[in-house]
């Protein structure tokens, strides 16, 4: 039997943060990946992510801050730019706020760290940003160092840095099919091909997470739907935009966002994506469709043309993406060991769900902390982040 110090189950982004943070500890890892690396077929999905600083939630805001110092520190590794400084802008209605934020409560907690921001009216969106006919009551702010990650380079980097460390295994198409965590410090882990042992364990499955979790008959309370984007044409090449995000009550279906154009995916495109379930809540990403919903892009193509300019009426691709959120709103990240009644429960972290690509690298070290040093809070640039904020209610 392969002896490890560390496996890390899931090898999407947060798997590979975790396997190069355990890399740089001096851990022989091994990463088990169900599909091949880089796909598709989870959370990671498309080509970009939204990074950005502004939270409602203080802690949250205290980690993306944080998070800056593992980007840069990635950085060095790719020739890629892993976050573009495009800024993000944030409007609509400022007394909503959703699982993603809220303009109001997250420009309070800007304020208190001292977070630079620019508050605009719906007059001053419509002038700087070339929307169009929004209604007079929105606000907004600009937040200049919010971005957009290029998610692919990310992952690459991630892998190519395992697999430079000499410690990382990396196998795909291993898909977990038993585990026992009966003997402390000794949690088996095996799949079709083989049997593996450790003494550390990292579950990252992201919205699989619970075909992993029901091995230890556990069950981790997520939501999981899939989300669609489309791809629309410039029509005026001056056209240039940050990222951006509106919240609004018109229906129930009134989040959408948008990414400025990047010559990484498809060029002389901006992409556009609705914020709300695709084909409705699923509970296992085998239920999911994979092709969008017309009716979300109709919706999409509904915006575009009510509020944007410079972009042709229709769309010419899309993409979809699963997304996995905690039941509970009030939770934004799922981060926690095994409930306490588990043997190896200190032994073994799960990491599920939440809009977690801005924290990719930094993620990878939280999990390593609890592995490697048994901890309750964070600290990170002077911030204490406690880990109950992120603590799962197993059922
Ligand atoms: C976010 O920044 O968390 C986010 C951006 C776009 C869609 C959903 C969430």
């Amino acid at each position: 039997m392969k002896n490890y110090d560390l496996i890390v189950i899931g090898g999407g982004p947060m798997g590979l943060a975790t396997a190069y943070q355990a890399s740089l500890r001096g851990k022989k890892t091994l990463v088990l990946e169900q599909f091949g690396f880089l796909n598709n077929q989870g959370s990671s999905a498309g080509a970009s992510r939204q990074f950005r600083l502004q939270y409602a939630e203080k802690y949250m805001a205290e980690l993306a801050l944080a998070s800056q110092d593992f980007w840069s520190q990635l950085q060095r590794y790719s020739q890629h730019t892993l976050v573009e400084r495009c800024g993000s802008l944030w409007f609509g209605d400022p007394k909503l706020s959703s699982q993603e934020g809220g303009i109001e409560a997250a420009e309070n907690v800007m304020k208190t760290l001292n977070i630079p921001f620019r508050k605009l009216s719906a007059a001053n969106i419509e002038k700087e940003f070339s929307f169009k006919d929004l209604p007079p009551t929105y606000t907004g702010f600009f937040q200049p160092d919010g971005g957009i990650i290029n998610l692919k380079a990310t992952e690459e980097v991630l892998y190519n840095q395992c697999l430079a460390s000499g410690l990382v295994d990396l196998f795909a198409w291993q898909k977990v099919t038993g585990l026992n965590n009966d003997v402390e410090n000794e949690i088996l882990v095996s799949t079709e091909c083989e049997e593996y042992q450790c003494s550390k364990l990292a579950i990252t499955t992201g919205p699989y997470v619970n075909n992993v979790m029901e091995k230890l008959d556990l069950k981790v309370p997520i939501d999981i739907w899939q989300m669609s984007s489309a791809y629309f044409k410039k029509t005026d090449p001056n056209l240039y935009l940050p990222t951006w995000f509106v919240f609004q009550e018109q229906q129930s279906t009134s989040l959408f966002y948008g990414f400025p154009e990047v010559d990484w995916s498809h060029p002389g495109y901006l992409r556009v994506a609705t914020d709300f379930p695709d084909h409705g809540i699923i509970k296992n990403p085998s239920q999911r469709s994979l092709a969008p919903s017309s009716k979300s892009l109709a919706l999409d193509s509904q915006w575009v043309n009510q509020h944007m300019q410079g972009l042709e009426a229709t769309p010419h691709f899309t993409s979809t993406c699963l997304i996995a959120l905690s039941e509970d709103p009030a939770k934004e990240l799922l981060l926690d060991y095994l409930p306490k009644e588990k043997t190896n429960n200190k032994n073994i972290v799960v990491y599920s769900a939440g809009w977690a690509g801005k924290f990719i690298p930094i993620l990878g070290d939280m999990i390593n902390q609890m592995l490697y040093e048994d901890i309750t809070e964070f600290n990170y640039r002077g911030y204490q982040i406690a880990l109950k904020n992120f603590s799962i209610n197993w059922k």
